[in-house]
């Protein structure tokens, strides 16, 4: 395949001592709820996961109170939907695969998860995907219900446009842009492919610290020893 250029934009994420952008994180799970949610499911999402980004308690149960998830059997053996509680996973919007497809004229939203990781670019490639509806080129016919994206593979997707100026009415007073929602919920969706990532690079600084310091002591260490031989 040709190598395709990205659209330049930058994440606080990015680095080696980057750290992720909690209010774009907020912002984009914003985003992902009111947007992206109604057609991706996210199933290693649990609830109680969304206090690293700053959600409390009562917050959290309130998001998850809004969801339904299935559970049972009961006494009888049923399956039964209630109110998601903190601990529960967000729920896929559709019951199966099928139902998925049938809903989105047969392509299937894959689930999000693990998106920001899952292609070449990670969220720079989420980026360009959702900032990338154009019209076609001259000549090139894109099929009934599909969407011509200058960055998916192929070019035609089945997923429309996803978000339109001030669709997500943010909490913050931020302008709803939407390279301002793109850029949010890429955030949101590489900390949720990757929640544990500020630790991961805490843990390098301070492993090559001490590589450093064994070093030197090594090195004087070394120097102390071969003294006496000339
Ligand atoms: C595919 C993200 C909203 C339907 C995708 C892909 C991503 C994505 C990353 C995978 C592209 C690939 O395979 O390389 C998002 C985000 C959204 C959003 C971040 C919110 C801002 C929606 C909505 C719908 C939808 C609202 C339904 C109306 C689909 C479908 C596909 C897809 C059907 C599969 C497309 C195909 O394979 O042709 N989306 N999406 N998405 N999305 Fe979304």
């Amino acid at each position: 395949a040709e190598a395709v250029e990205l659209p330049e934009v930058s994440f606080s994420h990015e680095g080696p001592f980057g750290t992720y952008d909690r209010a774009a994180a907020q912002r984009g799970f914003q985003v992902f709820e009111q947007v992206c949610s109604a057609c991706h499911s996210a199933k290693y999402l649990a609830f109680r996961n969304l206090a690293d980004l700053g959600y409390n308690e009562d917050e959290i149960k309130a998001i998850a109170a809004k969801k339904q998830v299935q559970d049972g059997p009961d006494d009888n053996g049923d399956m039964f939907m209630r109110p998601a509680v903190a601990s529960d996973r967000w729920p896929s919007p559709y019951a199966n695969e099928k139902q998925a497809r049938a809903s989105n004229g047969g392509a299937y939203p894959p689930d999000l998860s693990l998106m920001a990781k899952a292609r070449l670019g990670g969220e720079h490639y989420i980026y360009a995907l959702l900032t990338g509806y154009t019209e076609p080129p001259a000549g090139m016919e894109v099929r009934p219900g599909m969407y011509y994206n200058a960055y998916f593979a192929g070019h035609q997707i089945g997923m429309p446009p996803p978000l339109a100026a001030d669709m997500v009415p943010y909490g913050d007073g931020t302008p709803a842009t939407v390279e301002q929602m793109t850029h949010d919920v890429s955030v949101f969706l590489t900390w949720l492919a990757e929640p544990k990532m500020e630790e991961r690079k805490q843990t390098g600084i301070k492993v090559i610290l001490f590589l450093i310091a064994l070093t030197i002591v090594f090195y004087v260490a070394k120097r102390r020893i071969w003294a006496r031989i000339h």
